[in-house]
Order: structure tokens, then sequence, then C-alpha cells
């Protein structure tokens, strides 16, 4: 019997996050119904998150609290790549090669095209903060759905799934806390509120698929 009336830590599934437009309310079920292929996209995504951590130490090893704040997150990203990836395999499943990921291209290509003078890596850590973000605001939606599916199965994955929304929502803080350090607090306030706007656009433009961008 499904339970309209479930308390979730969040009112509104952006509640503390950077982000300007609600993912698509016909998404979550086009995930639950593709769920093999969503959890396989989804364990690309932590397999994705953590080594490009490791990638942000070997490219900005002198950025204060980077190195430090990276190994910590490349840590919990490979405990959530092998949790996705036993669910997988405990439903009869295997990875699959990785897709391209248009969602992160579009975000890299618009900082391309729209220079904000802060440099590379304020404009990389803005890029992750958001796929942070945007993970969190899935998990929730993912964890509504199915904590209010019914079965025991649901549950298990929707307790999961609320458990890593709020992982993610760390995590868009950290890339967010190291963007500020340094003198030029204003400007990349302002960064990340044109990141916003273009992320919006770039999220409007997804075809609705069970991915987690
Ligand atoms: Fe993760
Ligand atoms: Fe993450």
């Amino acid at each position: 019997m499904p339970s309209p009336t479930r308390a979730f830590p969040w009112s509104h599934s952006r509640e503390g996050l950077p982000l300007e437009r609600d993912t698509s309310p016909e998404w979550a079920p086009v995930a639950l119904e593709h769920l093999d292929r969503l959890l396989v996209d989804h364990a690309h995504c932590e397999q994705k998150a953590a080594s490009a951590a490791l990638a942000l130490i070997g490219r900005f090893p002198g950025h204060p609290g980077l190195a430090r704040a990276m190994l910590a997150l490349a840590q919990e990203e490979i405990h959530h790549f092998r949790q996705v990836l036993d669910r997988i395999e405990a439903r009869g499943g295997s990875l699959t090669p990785p897709g391209p990921d248009p969602y992160v291209h579009a975000l890299r290509d618009w900082s391309f095209r729209h220079r904000g003078g802060l440099g590379p890596l304020v404009d990389q850590l803005l890029i992750n903060a958001f796929v942070e973000a945007r993970s969190c605001e899935r998990f929730r939606l993912l964890a509504e759905a199915l904590l209010d599916a019914g079965s025991v199965e649901a549950e298990d994955l929707g307790t999961f799934y609320l458990r890593l929304a709020d992982a993610e929502g760390r995590h868009w803080e950290v890339f967010r806390d190291l963007a500020l350090e340094g003198d030029a607090r204003g400007a990349v306030r302002d960064r990340l509120a044109a990141f916003a706007v273009a992320e919006a656009e770039i999220l409007a433009a997804r075809p609705l698929e069970p991915r987690m961008h």
C-alpha cells in the first residue's frame, strides 16, 4: 500500500541546491521503468566522479585543501560505485560500456563559450558542483518514488537513494567551497549564478531517459 504522507528531509527536491529548474515529473517513472539501465548509468557516474576527483589532484595540486578534499571524495565515490555494482549484479545484470555524457559535455562547452575570466580550476569545480547537485536532486526524486511504491525491494532501493542524496548534497558543497577559496568570492558567486541559468537550459534540452543527467 503506498504511503503518500511519508516525510523526507527536504521540503522540495531542489532545496539547498543551486539548481534553477526541476527535473521533469515524468523522469522518475521512466527511470523506474528502466531500472537496470538506470543503475548501470548510475554506476558509471560514481566511477567517473571518483576518477574526476583524482584527476583534479593531478591538475591542481597546490589549490588549498583540494588534494585532501578530493581524496576523501574519491574514496566515497568508489564506495558508492561498489554499492551500485553490487545491486546491478544482485539483479543478474552487469556493467556495459559507458555511453557519451552529453550533459557534462554541454556544461563544459558552455564554460568554454562564455569565459568568466576566473580560470580553468573554478569552472571545473563549478561543473562538478552542478553534476553533484543534479545527482542529489534526482536521487531525492528516486527516493520519493521508490519509498512510495510499496514493495520491499523498492523500499530497500529507496532507502539507498535517500542516503546517497545526502552524500551528493554534501559533495556539491565541497566543490562550491573549493571554488570560493581565494579573493574572488563575489565573482565566483556571479559565475555560479550564470552556470545555474545555463544548466537549466541544458537540462531542458535533454531527452527523457533513464539516466542520472
Ligand atoms: Fe556518489
Ligand atoms: Fe558525489
